[in-house]
């Protein structure tokens, strides 16, 4: 891209500081965890990732993300944060092998993926990978205070479903970040539902230009 510019999922910018490419340690991170072209696109929304994590690990409480997939994630924001000697406990709840929101499978959902990606994070045990439907998987485990949610479903029930369980979890400073909040379409009833969600208890979600949502607990 030429100095400046920044042109990916959805988003031009120009006269832009593209502060994640001055960022050394991030850059790094992220291009160790480069597994499909859909991960060379998001290169915005995983510094948002890396940025709240960096915030995050400060406070008291452990890191989830709703909606895993592969890891990478996870995984982006471990490395740029400390990798193996990463601080926190860091959850993460899916199904993994297959995809319950109809018409989303990803590629690689299948019998298998769930200890392919177990083994991404061979020397990383802070991670507990939890399979299963969400939300009746959070009764394999869930950590008692959350400094950092990820919520990344493509579903507005289950996403409701996680503010429902998590979000009296979530620390004050602690933040969420709804994956799909500012992309309209097919995903614009998670907004719908969120922001209705989130009045009702007097929080302002802020939309971010990569499409995601930005909500700071107090
Ligand atoms: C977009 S992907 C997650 C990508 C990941 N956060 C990342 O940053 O690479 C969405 C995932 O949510 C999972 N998912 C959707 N609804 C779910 C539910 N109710 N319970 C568990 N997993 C669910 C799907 O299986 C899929 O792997």
């Amino acid at each position: 891209m030429p100095p400046g510019v920044y042109s990916g999922d959805n988003l031009i910018t120009w006269g832009r500081n593209n502060s994640a490419l001055g960022d050394g340690p991030f850059c790094e991170a992220w291009k160790a965890n480069l597994q499909n072209d859909a991960d060379h696109t998001i290169l915005w929304r995983r510094y948002v990732l890396a940025c709240a994590g960096y915030h995050c690990v400060h406070l008291n409480g452990d890191f989830v993300e709703c909606g895993v997939y592969r890891g990478t994630g996870i995984k982006t924001v471990m490395d740029y944060l400390g990798g193996r000697a990463f601080p926190k406990r860091f959850f993460g709840y899916d199904t993994f092998d297959y995809n319950p929101v109809p018409g989303h499978a990803f590629p690689g959902q299948e019998a298998g993926l769930y200890e392919e990606v177990i083994s991404r994070f061979d020397g990383y045990p802070q991670v507990r990978l939890i399979k299963g439907l969400i939300p009746e998987s959070f009764t394999q485990g869930l950590p008692p205070a959350i400094s950092y949610l990820h919520i990344d479903l493509n579903s507005a029930e289950a996403e409701i479903a996680v503010l429902e369980m998590l979000f009296d979890r979530v620390v004050p400073g602690g933040i969420v970040i709804l994956d799909d909040y500012e992309w309209s379409g097919v995903y614009r009833v998670q907004k719908v539902a969120e922001d209705a969600w989130l009045d009702k208890r007097g929080y302002r979600v802020f939309p971010l230009p990569t499409g995601q949502g930005l909500v700071l607990k107090r």
